[in-house]
């Protein structure tokens, strides 16, 4: 079994070539990714499809993005993540559509053994997955095998050791459910401020390079 293998079916794993190789070609890319200049927004949006395994049209990721493999991580159509995004993919990550992501967010697979005397033994990694429409608010740590469900939201600061329903509004460490997305939600977007109180806007905004 080589040691790539032992990753996928959940044993203790060790950094060779394969996976080293893997990082390598990652970190060339996500220099280059991170290097480009400000404005060359719809380059930076080419180089995403280069870097992950997988990566759906109109992705926006504001640098600097650390990320350790990118073969390793799907993300959706439309999806967002802003400054300073870690993924430590050395699992899957499966990242869905619409996401959105605050500030410093880290995405982290693996972990070491707890036991002193197994420290040495290596690594494990699990598959962590982030469903359609979540927001990930600044600051949250998701931990190795977790799932976030479809439009759930995760407060600011959370660490998320276990896996969060669709349709909630998480936060805390360890993250809890506090309450499900409800009508209250649809009419108000913060404290007392109203959807329906907005003024008419004359024109929509517009991005030429999200056209192609
Ligand atoms: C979770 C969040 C969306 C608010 O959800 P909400 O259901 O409207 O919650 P409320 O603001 O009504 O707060 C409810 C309670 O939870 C607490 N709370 C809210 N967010 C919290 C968080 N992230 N961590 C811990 N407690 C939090 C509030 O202090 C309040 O406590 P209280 O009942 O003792 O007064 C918001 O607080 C949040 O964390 N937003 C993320 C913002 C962000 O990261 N932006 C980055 C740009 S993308």
């Amino acid at each position: 079994m080589t040691e790539q293998e032992r990753m996928k079916a959940g044993y203790i794993w060790l950094d060779d070539e394969e996976n080293m190789a893997m990082q390598a070609r990652c970190r060339g890319l996500i220099e280059k990714y991170n290097s480009l200049p400000p404005d060359a927004n719809a380059e930076r949006m080419a180089l995403t499809k280069e870097i992950f395994g997988k990566c759906g049209d109109h992705v926006w990721i504001i640098p600097p993005l650390k990320v350790m493999t990118g073969t390793y991580t799907s993300i959706g159509e439309g999806t967002y993540m802003n400054l300073g995004t870690t993924l430590i993919d050395d699992a899957p990550i499966t990242i869905g559509e619409r996401v959105l992501f605050g500030p410093n967010v880290t995405v982290c697979t693996t972990g070491h053994p707890i036991s002193p005397k197994h420290r040495g033994d290596g690594m494990y990694s699990f598959p962590i997955t982030i469903k359609n429409g979540a927001w990930i608010g600044a600051n949250v740590v998701i931990m190795p095998g977790v799932t976030i469900g479809e439009n759930s939201v995760i407060g600011a600061g959370s660490v998320v050791t276990k896996d969060i329903p669709d349709n909630v509004v998480a936060f805390g460490t360890p993250c809890k459910v506090y309450r499900e997305i409800n009508e209250h939600d649809e009419e108000y977007y913060f404290r007392d401020y109203r959807f329906d109180d907005q003024p008419e806007r004359e024109e929509m905004p517009h991005l030429d390079f999200l056209e192609d």
